[in-house]
């Protein structure tokens, strides 16, 4: 049977209006495309009906508000609407739990939508799941209204890999891998992308196939990030630049592309690296298959806050101070540069330490909600750079948003105490940046620098 008519403006529902939900349904309406977002959280709901949207992504609110502006886009928490759209994209969090995935939202969405499908409908699956749980877990559930998957509607799994902070960009130009649950499920998802985004799309062979696209590819960040971070700890006792080294060495041609080696920092955090990992590890569990480099690409991405402490505490040592009486300004507290996303944010473990040290500690993030600062870090963030900076021993930079390019730290000095050290956990100063900060009477360390 053929999935989606031949029409030029197809028409679709996304569940689940949280980040990746509102990416979606923002490019698509911003394509021409009927767009009904539906959540089961009223207030997000009332929020974007009301212009206000809490993701931090460059672009994003604007495309949100000028597709309700204009109709094309609608949000509800009504399931009901979902009967008069093409196609349904499922975009639901599919959290972990010790390994385990929690697929709770991802059964409810699916039963909401089941007794409300309609022959000849396309339902794509975008959120990130273990291999096997597009057929043995969505399937079934959105068979349970009466229709065949296969046969009445269409079933397909296209991950999601944009990554925050370029979202946008990298929805309309990233290639989607497609795994239908049928050859005709694939070539309605194809189209579906084609006809409206304008991206290449790679078919798969199967749903399972398109599942472990998504999961490898995260693994993959996850594991050469560890090796970032073990190769600037490296370099740290050496003394070399790790900057300098990556740089080198990612000009040599390797397979298909250059060697690649990604940027070492204070931590890997968010929703996704933190948790997608551990869903392969525990697929291959449940195939009796080991997976060894998972948890110590982890274990290693996990110590990075730790290691953090360390170097501030270390260089707080060389001038005679210690952590336990030292005010330190952390610049930037979410989990990425230029996102005010605190999930799983590696600052958190770092401040915890350093407070657990004794130390004063002054959060400064732009970004980053303060009621959402105050609620994870136990205290209120400062509003001002300066205020952060007035007194500091230590500048710890671990999330650098573009704003911080207008505070001059040098400029500032008179704020912070003599000697103030500057530690650099996810900045990438350039070499002439941190020769200024050292002449003008600043410490410097970077993670492997
Ligand atoms: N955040 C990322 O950068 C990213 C990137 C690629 C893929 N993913 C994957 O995409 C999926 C969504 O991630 P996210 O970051 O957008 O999560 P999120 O938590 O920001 O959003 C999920 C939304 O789903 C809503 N929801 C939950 N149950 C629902 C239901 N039954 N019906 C309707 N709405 C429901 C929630 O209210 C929430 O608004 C996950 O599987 C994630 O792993 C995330």
């Amino acid at each position: 049977m053929q999935f989606l008519s031949e029409q030029e403006n197809s028409s679709a529902a996304v569940i689940g209006m949280g980040y990746v939900g509102s990416a979606v349904a923002g490019v698509l309406a911003g394509e021409g495309v009927d767009v009904v977002g539906i959540d089961v959280n009223p207030s997000l709901v009332a929020q974007l009906e009301q212009r206000r949207c809490w993701f931090s992504e460059p672009g994003l609110p604007e495309l949100l508000y000028s597709g309700l502006d204009s109709g094309r886009l609608r949000v509800t928490t009504d399931y009901d609407l979902v009967s008069g759209v093409d196609v349904v994209i499922i975009a639901v969090g599919t959290p972990v739990q010790d390994t385990e995935l929690v697929d709770t939202y991802l059964r409810t969405a699916c039963t909401e939508l089941a007794p409300r499908l309609r022959k000849g409908q396309l339902v794509i699956l975008k959120s990130t799941v273990p291999p096997g749980v597009s057929r043995n877990v969505v399937a079934p559930l959105l068979e349970s209204g009466g229709l065949k998957v296969g046969e009445d509607i269409g079933l397909a799994f296209c991950p999601e890999r944009l990554s925050e902070g370029q979202a946008l960009q990298e929805m309309r130009t990233f290639p989607i891998a497609i795994g239908g649950f049928c050859p005709d499920s694939a070539a309605a998802a194809a189209a579906f992308w084609e006809q409206t985004v304008g991206v290449r799309t790679i078919t798969c062979t199967s749903m399972e196939s398109a599942e472990m696209v998504k999961l490898a590819s995260n693994w993959w960040i996850d594991h050469n990030i560890a090796m970032a971070n073990e190769l600037a700890m490296l370099c740290g006792a050496l003394d070399v630049d790790v900057l300098e080294v990556i740089g080198a060495t990612n000009t040599m041609r390797k397979g298909s592309g250059n060697v690649n080696i990604l940027l070492p920092s204070v931590g890997v955090g968010g929703s996704c690296l933190t948790k997608d990992p551990w869903m392969v590890w525990r697929a291959a569990r449940d195939r009796d298959v080991e997976l060894e480099t998972i948890a110590v690409a982890r274990e290693v991405n996990d110590s990075m806050p730790a290691y953090t402490v360390d170097l501030i505490t270390d260089e707080l040592a060389r001038t005679g101070r210690t952590l336990a009486g030292s005010k330190i300004a952390i610049f930037g507290v979410a989990f990425k540069n230029n996102t005010g996303d605190l999930r799983a944010t590696p600052a958190l473990p770092v401040v915890t330490r350093l407070q657990q040290g004794g130390a004063e500690v002054a959060i400064f993030d732009p970004l980053a909600d303060a009621g959402e600062v105050k609620k994870i870090f136990g205290q209120a963030p400062v509003e001002t750079a300066r205020e952060a900076l007035s007194g500091a021993d230590c500048i710890a930079v671990l999330a650098r948003h573009d704003q911080f390019d207008d505070v001059d730290f040098v400029a500032l000095r008179d704020a912070v105490a003599p000697s103030c050290v500057i530690i650099d956990g996810r900045a990438y100063y350039s070499r002439e940046t941190i020769d200024r900060f050292r002449e003008n009477g600043f410490a410097y360390r970077g993670i492997g620098r």
